[in-house]
């Protein structure tokens, strides 16, 4: 495959909402505002989900590791994480493979990152379950398990990098306005809220 034209590891646009002010400090979910800007949204997401992992990192090497980042993580695995998954399955990785053109490759980097959310699918219940645990006054994790939540940790960040370094660049350059639009109102219905409000200009 080769890199988007001109865009692999640029940030783009995506820089401008942190100019503004407007990018979070990850330690909450993704601000649903920017669903009006959603490879914004995207992008906000992958340093969220970069933020959880560092969470899980202190957690697996923690003799007792601090209970607001276990619940944290927590939420983020059963609230966010499920959304953000369906976002690029059922909406962005479609748009992708409708949009790029045959040397692009898309398809296959898109396979690919389909196989790892496989892998998340049955890597993320045990991660939730040990931490469930230390949530309920369980004791520390088990050699096992940390070494379930390094694995994850690790699987997590190299699907981040390709996804920053390949899907959205592409998504970026291939696109259209009219594409943006749908992929902004279709996540927008996928957590329950309606259309923005449109404004009008008179005259
Ligand atoms: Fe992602
Ligand atoms: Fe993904």
């Amino acid at each position: 495959m080769r890199p988007a034209p001109g865009l692999a590891g640029k940030e783009g646009p995506m820089r401008s909402h942190a100019d503004t002010g407007r990018r979070s400090d990850c330690l909450r979910p993704t601000d649903p505002e920017l669903l009006s800007d959603p490879l914004a949204f995207f992008h906000e997401d992958h340093l969220r989900e970069r933020e959880i992992c560092a969470m899980l990192e202190r957690i697996a090497t923690a003799d007792v590791p601090r209970s607001f980042e276990v619940t944290h993580v927590l939420g983020f695995l059963r609230d966010e994480l499920p959304l953000h998954l369906e976002d690029e399955e059922q909406d962005l990785f479609p748009l992708l493979r409708r949009r790029c053109e045959p040397p692009d490759e898309i398809g296959k980097a898109i396979d690919r990152l389909v196989g790892d959310h496989r892998r998340s699918d049955a890597q993320t219940p045990p991660v939730e379950a040990a931490l469930a645990r230390l949530e309920r006054g369980g004791d520390g994790l088990s050699p096992d398990e940390r070494e379930r939540v390094v694995a994850y940790v690790g699987h997590t960040r190299n699907h981040l990098i390709f996804e920053n370094a390949i899907i959205l660049p592409f998504a970026r350059l291939r696109l259209t306005d009219s594409d943006l639009h749908t992929l902004s109102l279709r996540m927008r219905q996928r957590r329950g809220l309606g259309r923005p409000t449109e404004t009008t200009h008179a005259g």
